[in-house]
């Protein structure tokens, strides 16, 4: 028979709102079906039984047992970075001095940028993540190598030449003329073909001259719908470093907002020390933050303040940050986002007004908070009707003590807690692009399909 479209069952979950304002925030059906398209896009998703009586002739591909899930969404990674994740010693400054700008300076070599784009990619797809908002590097090359390795995969890819044109070594600087030129080109060339978007990607503020920075907001004017990445207020020696460079501006988000950099579409990697002010001004100028534990831990740069980011309604979504994030792999990052909401007890004046991160809340970041964060929720991060059929098959006894602790577990809210705490690479049995499986060197996403 000559099959239309593909049914994957599975127990299927995902989300429909914020947990923090909905008490109906997810959609869950232990015996599910996820119908998609010849288009690669969602067709149905509901009870296995209520869905195939619609469609009797499908096809249907059998994940019984596994949970099925919107592919992950990383809000904040830079790709050049993964030949350096977990370099020893040092926080923020020394960290970019130290590891980070010699590893950049390789990138302008198009055939190195070409590999570590491949890897890159591949960590990826290993680790079930199906969306990313990437830093390149200064050089052009960078940009062309990771979009021309997505497109090998149809993957929606949100990324950007770094503009820096001051404090960092002269062989990674560029100009506000030519990184004004060189985005522009990037631009036209990249920002929706296919599935790519292109990012204005000022690395942060000690790095870009005012003239730099009125470029950037100069680019955001002449292309409204391209994306705006930075990294903001991450750690307080680079807080007081901003004031030092830009004495007249009243904090660090005000020198972003007075070049016109902070809208919808604009993603601030961090935000950890913000004040309250800074928090409200987000949230009205639609500005999102990138929640990345595993590098705010790592670097010693602090813990975010998540619930005053719910308090204030600013947009949030989960990210590795890697190569300062110790983690391409969103359960992981979940994972560490949730020791970091206990850890932070410790450190407020009454304990009892912090709550842990509850599973359903850091799922939620992975995948429809972190498309709401970058303005996608009507193509990825959910399975509602139309939307890109990105998705995520996980094992949820892909080790022996995953299937020894989840035969304790109860509902669906328990097992999500426990694969978070547990889960790594190994869970992640097979990671689908717009309906399309991917493989890794020939096999599958998960590890134990390796060996
Ligand atoms: N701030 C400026 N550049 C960087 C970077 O590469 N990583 C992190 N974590 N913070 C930054
Ligand atoms: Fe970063």
């Amino acid at each position: 028979a000559q099959y239309q479209t593909t049914a994957y069952r599975a127990s299927i979950l995902h989300f429909v709102d914020d947990p923090a304002v909905s008490q109906t925030p997810y959609e869950y059906y232990e015996d599910g079906v996820l119908v998609v398209g010849t288009d690669g896009k969602v067709k149905a998703v509901g009870p296995a039984n209520t869905v195939l009586n619609n469609y009797p002739y499908i096809q249907v591909v059998d994940y019984s047992g596994k949970i099925l899930m919107p592919g992950f969404i990383d809000s904040h990674v830079h790709y050049p970075q993964t030949e350096m994740i977990a370099s020893f010693g040092e926080q923020l400054l020394d960290w970019l001095n130290t590891y980070t700008f010699p590893t950049e300076q390789q990138f302008s070599n198009k055939t190195y940028a070409k590999s570590v784009a491949k890897t890159f990619i591949n960590e990826l797809v290993r680790n079930g993540t199906t969306t990313a908002l990437v830093f390149g590097t200064v050089s052009p090359n960078s940009v062309d190598a990771l979009f021309e390795e997505a497109q090998t995969r149809n993957m929606r890819l949100i990324a950007g030449k770094v503009m820096m044109d001051r404090n960092a070594p002269d062989y990674l600087l560029d100009t506000p003329a030519s990184s004004y030129t060189d985005s522009k080109a990037l631009i036209q060339k990249w920002h929706k073909n296919g599935r790519a978007l292109y990012a204005v990607t000022p690395r942060f503020a000690p790095t870009s001259t005012p003239e730099q920075l009125a470029k950037a907001g100069q680019l955001l004017r002449e292309f409204p719908d391209v994306y705006m990445h930075t990294h903001l207020s991450e750690n307080k020696a680079e807080i007081a470093w901003v004031q030092s460079l830009f004495p007249s501006s009243t904090g660090y988000l005000d020198v972003y907002n007075s070049f016109g950099l902070s809208r919808n579409r604009s993603v601030y990697a961090h935000g950890v020390h913000l004040r309250d002010d800074e928090f409200q001004s987000l949230a009205q100028t639609g500005a999102a933050i990138a929640f990345c534990p595993t590098s705010n831990m790592f670097l010693g740069s602090g813990l975010f303040n998540l619930q005053k980011a719910e308090q204030y309604g600013v947009k949030v979504g989960l990210g590795t940050d890697v190569g300062a994030g110790t983690s391409f792999n969103a359960l992981q990052t979940m994972n560490e986002a949730y020791k970091m909401t206990q850890l932070r007890k410790a450190f407020v004046d009454d304990p009892s007004t912090v709550n842990p991160l509850k599973a359903i809340k850091a799922y939620y970041l992975a995948t429809l908070g972190a498309a709401r964060a970058l303005s996608l929720e009507n193509q990825v991060g959910s399975f509602k009707i139309g939307n890109e059929a990105d998705f995520v098959v996980i094992n949820p006894n892909a080790t022996d003590l995953l299937k020894f602790r989840m035969q304790k577990t109860n509902t669906i809210e328990d097992k999500l807690f426990v694969l978070q705490m547990l889960g790594d690479d190994r869970a992640i049995q097979n990671t689908y692009v717009m309906g399309k499986k991917q493989t890794v060197n020939g096999y599958g996403s998960g590890y134990y399909q390796y060996t």
